[in-house]
């Protein structure tokens, strides 16, 4: 199931702040504006990788952060220890099925993770289940951009970007629709504005 990923993702781990680090980091602080996260919340991030994101978190709040790649999340511990981070708790899982009881976070963050695992539905669900109602879900995610021709050569290649381990094709409005989510508010980020961030609320 996530044995491909794993091994991708293990190998990722040494290249991945230097490549993605920058690319992705306006996002990131126009995530973490949304998120707007208030002293003493319990912030769940699926899929947290290297922890790029970790030094953001105010640190009176309570931050969980899972992943299902050992290594990245070895990434994620060294940035736990350097910034002394001792809000932040992180575990190897599996973000379709959490180890959580539900109604358990205030919000969750998925950055970067919705398009990259295998079933990105069961994942959304998990999400909705583990979070609080009327708690707030935000997802971020690489969803090509407006452009047409663009648009049609990085559905091309999506099947590629998936064997990589990269993501792929994913209409996000669909996906929301099935998980029965809706979208309260939406930014568009990162170069190109090639990213689309959205909040929901887990009514
Ligand atoms: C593109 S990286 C994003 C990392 C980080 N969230 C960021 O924005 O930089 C995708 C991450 O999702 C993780 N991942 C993939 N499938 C997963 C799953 N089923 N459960 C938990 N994490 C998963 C990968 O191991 C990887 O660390």
């Amino acid at each position: 199931m996530s044995e491909h990923i794993k091994r991708v993702y293990s190998l990722y781990a040494w290249i991945y702040d230097a490549f993605f680090g920058k690319i992705f980091e306006h996002g990131r602080y126009v995530a973490f504006r949304m998120m707007d996260i208030k002293p003493h919340e319990s912030i769940l991030e699926v899929g947290v990788g290297t922890g790029l994101s970790l030094p953001l978190y105010p640190r009176t709040s309570r931050v969980v952060g899972i992943d299902v790649s050992k290594d990245m999340l070895d990434k994620a511990a060294a940035k736990k220890d350097h910034y002394k981070l001792s809000n932040v708790e992180l575990y190897t899982m599996d973000a379709t099925s959490m180890a959580f009881a539900d109604n358990t976070f205030d919000k969750v963050f998925a950055s970067h993770v919705i398009t990259v695992v295998p079933e990105p539905l069961k994942v959304l669900n998990e999400i909705k289940r583990v979070c609080k109602k009327n708690g707030e879900i935000f997802v971020l995610n690489y969803t090509g951009c407006n452009n047409p021709i663009i648009s049609r050569f990085e559905k091309f290649i999506s099947p590629l970007r998936d064997k990589l381990g990269l993501g792929k094709h994913v209409d996000l409005d669909e996906l929301l629709k099935s998980a029965h989510l809706s979208i309260e508010s939406e930014r568009r980020v990162n170069f190109l504005e090639m990213c689309r961030l959205v909040r929901c609320k887990n009514s």
